[in-house]
């Protein structure tokens, strides 16, 4: 049983506090959250206890575990932190707002011997996990192209955009971690943003994009996201191969469909947000954090896919300046 402690209360943290009180191998011990009666709420739900300090968290010796899900510039002190008192450590992504800031702590991340596995949940998305093992086992001959679909519902408030790191370092990490998942290492990032909504545009960031990655292999991936989506969370892939594709088609909670005078073949939409569509995904990223933990193995996402991606995400934002295209090493 991986006694685990949360900190940061907000949404993702809800969503991690869960999916450990539901997991038959993992106890929510500790919920940390400095903020109000966040923690002791959260910590309630699940019949944890609840602390303001993380200091608090690193020095309990009834924790084996941390979720850090705290704000993002949060992330590489909690980390580490949790890292030098001994504790095995799943952070969220990403892994900081900043190069400059990974690089500061470089010497100091290099150094971490206690298990890290990253947040990259949607690997572990069982739709997205099974075209991978396709790919893999050769069902659509070599890949050649990979196109990845990811668009909100509807786009944050204006204020969480400001302190967001903006939309490639924000929303786009998943995705780049997705094409890195499929392709491995990217040479070439082109990157156009969209300037559709005022309000996003005034407060200096792009509300969507088009992304092309081109992989050392010379496959080339394409990222479309956008902040908002009049029919839901639209979450695809689709893997285009020599011989053949596999498409992930988006999820919806019945597959009845309805047919009338006005349409035929309506279906309910599709799961939203990402606490309900990427359920099961979040589960399993828990279920191989414990295993690689209790086994003594390798998290299957680590530092160096956190700090890949936010490479790309970097070289991105630089692309959509731009207009230009930017090779990586
Ligand atoms: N993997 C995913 O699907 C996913 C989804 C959402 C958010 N995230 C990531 O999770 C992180 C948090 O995002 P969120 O949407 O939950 O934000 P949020 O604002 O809802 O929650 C953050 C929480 O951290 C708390 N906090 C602030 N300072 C703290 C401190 N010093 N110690 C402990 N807690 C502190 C805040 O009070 C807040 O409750 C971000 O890095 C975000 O990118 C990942």
């Amino acid at each position: 049983m991986l006694r685990i402690a949360v900190i940061g209360a907000g949404r993702i943290g809800h969503v991690h506090a869960k999916t450990i009180a539901a997991h038959p191998q993992a106890e929510l011990t500790l919920v940390c959250d400095p903020i109000g009666t966040a923690a002791e709420d959260l910590a309630a739900l699940h019949g944890a206890r609840a602390c303001k300090e993380a200091e608090e968290v690193f020095a309990d010796p009834e924790v084996d575990a941390v979720v850090v899900g705290s704000p993002t510039p949060l992330h590489i002190p909690h980390l580490l932190a949790a890292a030098k008192a001994g504790k095995a450590v799943l952070c969220e992504k990403p892994i900081a707002l900043d190069m400059k800031d990974v690089e500061a702590a470089r010497a100091e991340l290099d150094a971490v011997t206690t298990p890290v596995m990253f947040g990259f949940n949607r690997r572990f998305d069982p739709s997205f996990a099974a075209v991978r093992a396709a790919v893999a086992d050769g069902r659509i001959g070599e890949l050649e192209q990979l196109t990845i679909i990811s668009r909100d519902p509807a786009a944050p408030p204006v204020e969480y955009i400001k302190v967001s790191g903006g939309i490639f370092r924000d929303m786009t990490i998943h995705d780049f971690d997705m094409a890195r998942f499929f392709l491995g290492d990217i040479v070439e990032v082109h990157a156009v943003g969209q300037n559709l909504d005022e309000g996003i545009k005034a407060a200096g960031d792009f509300d969507a994009a088009v992304v092309t990655l081109k992989a050392a292999s010379g496959a080339v991936a394409t990222i479309i996201n956008n902040r908002h989506c009049a029919s839901g969370y639209d979450q695809r892939l689709e893997a285009s191969g020599r011989d053949g594709a596999l498409f992930a088609e988006n999820i919806r909670a019945t597959t009845v469909r309805l047919s009338n005078a006005e349409v035929t073949d309506a279906q309910e939409p599709y799961l939203d947000f990402f606490l309900e569509r990427y359920a099961d995904a979040y589960r399993l990223e828990l279920s191989a954090f414990i295993e690689a933990v209790e086994a003594g193995t390798t998290p299957p996402t680590s530092i160096d896919d956190a700090i890949k991606a936010l490479r790309l995400a970097e070289a991105a934002t630089a692309s959509a300046k731009s207009g230009q295209p930017v090779l990586l090493d």
